[in-house]
């Protein structure tokens, strides 16, 4: 079987600027630097992002690697602490201006189309500890703000923008299970940073309207880490806690971003428990009026519900758990070093629930990847590291984007999470992502087996 994707398709991969740079000639700080800075023992053997994967000072040898791999487009975001001396006036860094200027241009010398994404869990630390972050209304300004700079500066070169990369994220880690700093565990401040991150997102896209930038040919996205619910069974109460889990975990930022709406069952329900965010109709019309262009869809694994069995622990007040529970599937298959549960049947799932649901937006799968731990020990005698079951991987799921294209879905790209491995927050570099493989100790890169692959998925469209 021969699989044929569409014309012009991407292929693709993604990183982001505090996973990759590493923080040379940056003054602000973000929640992760600052976080770094003063617990360093939170970190996978101690590693921060102070020096990451160097891009900063190898982005021109890194993007012609990426280039010799076969990519045609390349995603990363730039840092708000990078980019913005003053976060209330706007006022740039010069060198920060520079840095992506030089990353943006040597992207489209290569030929490669430049995704650029405003916000990628790095939240300046000087907002947070002001203003409380994303709870608070001014930060959404303050946001926008930011994304004009950037639109003013770079979207004449840049055509494909992102406002966020998986916002729910933010709320997992800031609000709920404590995976990123201030590791506050409060379900109501949750909801509140779950509007706000949505307001957010679309008065950055009202700028971009206002500023033109669709006029000539920009689009802009946002990118949602989609985990299709499915229920552990058909009884009513396990359809029902997956149900609310897809709510509150996909549909809180889906429905907003392509509908301009919250889903009104979600409404209601945080409204009976007392729980919903604060917002003025002016709020709630800017979310309407400000939709997206385009989707980008981070898939690594679904997620299981079933009806709760055990009391719901009240103790840390209102959490969304109070209506599902997770659900360990007997016989599932897994990638042990991360914990995560491979599914590639799901990118098939998501590709008719947009096409169905979601008007058929275009869009693309902005990451998909496999993290693993050790790879040194697929080296062969050449020091390339053989890593089959990556290429496997990704074949398994593109198999599956091409079922869901060929029944109509509108995708136009894959991108693999990440082009050469980089920092994973809190995990460091324990697990190992990209095609391009990253020794730590002198920051040499070697291209890995899947990269070698994916050159010739990508001249061929297709394998
Ligand atoms: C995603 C995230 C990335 C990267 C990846 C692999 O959720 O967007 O920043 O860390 O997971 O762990």
């Amino acid at each position: 079987m021969k699989y044929t994707f569409p014309n012009n398709f991407w292929w693709g991969a993604a990183t982001s600027g505090p996973q990759s740079e590493g923080r040379f000639n940056k003054v602000n700080k973000n929640i992760f630097d600052y976080w770094f800075d003063n617990e360093p023992e939170k970190f996978h053997n101690g590693i921060g992002p102070n020096v990451a994967s160097n891009f900063y000072h190898s982005y021109k040898e890194d993007i012609a690697m990426m280039k010799s791999i076969g990519l045609n487009s390349f995603r990363t975001s730039i840092q708000w602490t990078r980019l913005i001396k003053d976060f209330e006036t706007c006022e740039v860094y010069e060198d920060g201006v520079n840095f992506y200027n030089s990353v943006i241009n040597e992207c489209i010398k290569n030929d490669i189309i430049p995704v650029i994404n405003l916000n990628h869990f790095d939240l300046p630390i000087e907002l947070y500890e002001k203003y409380n972050g994303w709870e608070s209304k001014h930060v959404t300004d303050l946001f926008a703000k930011f994304a004009k700079k950037a639109f003013e500066l770079f979207s004449d070169r840049v055509k494909y923008w992102a406002t966020f990369n998986e916002p729910i994220v933010v709320l997992e880690g800031q609000y709920l299970y404590k995976h990123h700093y201030p590791q506050i565990v409060d379900g109501k401040k949750a909801v509140q940073a779950a509007y706000n991150l949505n307001l957010a997102s679309a008065k950055a896209i009202r700028e971009f309207r206002n500023m033109g930038c669709n006029k000539e040919g920009g689009k802009i996205s946002i990118i949602l880490n989609l985990t299709p619910s499915y229920p552990r069974s058909n009884s009513n109460e396990d359809l029902r806690a997956a149900s609310i889990r897809d709510m509150f975990f996909n549909r809180i930022f889906l429905d907003p971003a392509v509908y301009g709406k919250f889903p009104e069952e979600l409404v209601e329900l945080l409204k009976n428990d007392g729980v919903i965010w604060e917002s003025t109709e002016e709020e709630d019309r800017i979310i309407n009026e400000n939709t997206v262009d385009f989707l980008g869809v981070n898939y690594y694994q679904p997620s299981r519900a079933k009806a709760r069995e055990e009391a719901f622990d009240e103790s840390n007040g209102w959490m969304p758990d109070k209506y599902f529970e997770f659900y360990d599937m007997p016989g599932k298959k897994i990638n042990t070093h991360r914990g995560w549960e491979i599914y590639p049947k799901a990118i098939y799932d998501i590709s008719k629930n947009i096409k169905e649901n979601y008007n058929n937006i275009p869009w693309y799968i902005s990451e998909n990847g496999m993290g693993v731990e050790g790879e040194e020990g697929f080296k062969n005698s050449e020091g390339i590291i053989e890593d089959n079951y990556r290429i496997e991987f990704i074949m398994d799921h593109l198999v599956w984007l091409h079922k869901g294209i060929e029944e109509g879905s509108n995708c136009f790209g894959y991108h693999l999470w990440t082009p050469i491995d980089c920092w994973s927050w809190n995990n460091s570099y324990k697990n190992r992502y990209g095609f391009i493989s990253l020794n730590l100790d002198d920051q040499s890169k070697i291209i890995k087996k899947s990269g070698y692959w994916f050159k010739i998925v990508s001249d061929n469209n297709g394998f």
